[in-house]
């Protein structure tokens, strides 16, 4: 029986302010009942709803995240959001790495490991997604993928910070339109991987890291992806964007559970 799940959706890059804040709303409404001491929920919209969001949204049933930040506190970086920024905003969340920003972006394990630092440093509880891609996958070097990622991403950060920190392990080959789903025997095993990674690096605090999973998360696989021993919570694109579907995915998850 696990004690909380963890469920959150990236809106990437859909849904216009007033969509976003349509959503959020609707989202607030029909999950309002739900104690929040059984899961938490998050949400991260595009940067320019984030100002509406975290000011209307109720911050005991949804987090509100960033998709992504610089480094820096400020400078000569064009186009980039600072960690100083979002929280001014009283921003407190952000995702780093997702396979998106490594793969369109070209975003390094080493920037990765700059973005985990200082949203830790702000005090940001920061969601850093691993994963491999098919080509890894094929080749049989999903784990060591996912270890150089997540010991790079990690380096640096000492066990009194690991409660900040939130894992996402998302297969490239499992996400989006394209995206296969992965088999629950093939994901218990690598999230198996990833906490004992974190053991070695973070010792007891490890167990304040959640683990999720995302990539092609669906009505269809939700449950059977919840119930696996070491996955604590749900990472979902597009079957999160229209809060009814959330809604109801979630909460068949915690009835399966109770
Ligand atoms: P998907 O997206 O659920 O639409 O596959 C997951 C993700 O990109 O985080």
């Amino acid at each position: 029986m696990k004690k909380k799940y963890y469920f959150g959706s990236n809106l990437k890059m859909y849904k216009t302010v007033s969509e976003t804040m349509n959503y959020l709303h609707s989202l607030e409404d029909l999950t309002g009942d739900i104690s929040r001491e059984k899961m938490e929920l998050f949400i991260l919209p595009s940067f320019i709803s984030l100002d509406r969001a975290i000011n209307e949204i109720d911050p005991d049933l949804i987090r509100i995240g960033a998709q992504t930040m610089f480094w820096e506190d400020e400078g000569q970086y064009t186009g980039e959001i600072s960690p100083v920024m979002l929280c001014s905003m009283g921003i407190r969340f952000v995702m780093v790495g997702h396979s998106e920003r490594r793969n369109v972006f070209r975003e390094s394990n080493m920037e990765e490991g700059y973005r985990m630092r200082a949203a830790l440093h702000h005090k940001m509880t920061a969601l850093l997604c691993v994963g491999e891609s098919l080509v890894d996958k094929e080749k049989g070097i999903a784990k060591e993928v996912i270890m150089e990622q997540m010991k790079t991403g990690l380096f640096g950060i000492t066990p009194d910070n690991a409660a900040g920190i939130r894992i996402a392990y998302e297969p490239g080959w499992a996400i989006g339109t394209a995206g296969k789903p992965a088999e629950p025997f093939y994901i218990e095993s690598i999230h198996e991987m990833i906490k004992e990674t974190l053991l070695e690096m973070f010792h007891e605090t490890a167990e304040n890291v959640p683990v999720l999973y995302g990539g092609s998360v669906n009505l269809d696989n939700a449950v059977s992806y919840a119930q696996l021993p070491a996955v604590d919570g749900l990472f979902i694109g597009r079957s999160a964007w229209e809060a009814d579907k959330f809604n109801k995915l979630l909460r068949e998850v915690l009835l399966a559970e109770s």
